[in-house]
């Protein structure tokens, strides 16, 4: 397989249509891999495959309505077969780091409403410890100051310190899906991910952090040599 970095993404997009099945609820992920995924399995249900998939982010849901997928609120199908979705990072036990993309709020709400996810990714998502890429965290724009030092008091207790700033598009603060700001915290590797996720999530203002613990249930890395199959 050529280590072209599109065509391991649409190898691992490709992988995880072998385990979607006639009939199933999709949660659809956000980002350039779980785009790859909604390209290819539009093709199987213009081929006759009925499927109705569930999308974590506004781009998503403008890609699978625009390649004729049909398309479901959470609200309208609550409990879902399977979520199909990219990461960040793919830590020990499937642990991942999301929301580069902005979107972890949904996706996290997707995956947990789904009796299995899948995590679509190359090879160079795979860590040792997450955290080399920052961590996003989804804070409401209320008391933004007063969050960003309760991060950082947190960032202490676990041992991790390191820039924090509000993400930025276009020279103005990004706004989620669900109108809320994202903060990303170069805090580098996370030992303690699940002691440190716990107390993110302690803090009022931290809508949701991009920390995914015990979601994934199987990643689907593509590498040069094929796709590695890796169990939660
Ligand atoms: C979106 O918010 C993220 O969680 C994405 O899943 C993540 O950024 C992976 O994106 P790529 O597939 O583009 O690397």
């Amino acid at each position: 397989m050529a280590a072209d970095p599109k065509a391991m993404k649409i190898e691992a997009a490709r992988a995880a249509l072998g385990h979607v099945e006639d009939g199933m609820k999709l949660g659809l992920g956000t980002g350039s891999t779980a785009d790859e995924f909604v390209r290819l399995l539009a093709e199987k249900v213009a081929a006759g495959m009925k499927v109705v998939g569930v999308p974590t982010s506004v781009r998503t849901e403008q890609l699978a309505r625009e390649l004729g997928i049909p398309l479901a609120t959470l609200e309208e199908e609550p409990a879902l077969d399977l979520t199909i979705d990219g990461a960040d990072e793919i830590g020990p036990g499937l642990s991942l780091i999301k929301g580069g993309g902005g979107a972890l709020l949904r996706e996290k709400i997707v995956a947990a409403a789904s009796k299995k996810m899948i995590v679509i990714a190359d090879e160079s998502k795979v860590v040792e410890t997450l955290g080399a890429f920052p961590l996003p965290i989804e804070v409401n724009q209320f008391g933004l100051r007063a969050t960003m030092i309760a991060i950082e008091e947190a960032g202490r207790r676990s041992a991790l310190t390191g820039e924090i700033k509000v993400r930025e598009k276009d020279g103005k603060p990004f706004v989620t899906d669900g109108g809320h700001l994202i903060v990303d915290a170069s805090f580098g590797r996370i030992p303690a991910t699940k002691a440190f996720a716990d107390d993110l999530n302690m803090i009022p203002g931290v809508v949701e952090h991009g920390l995914f613990i015990g979601l994934a249930s199987l990643a689907l890395v593509a590498t040069p040599g094929g796709v590695k199959v890796i169990d939660g």
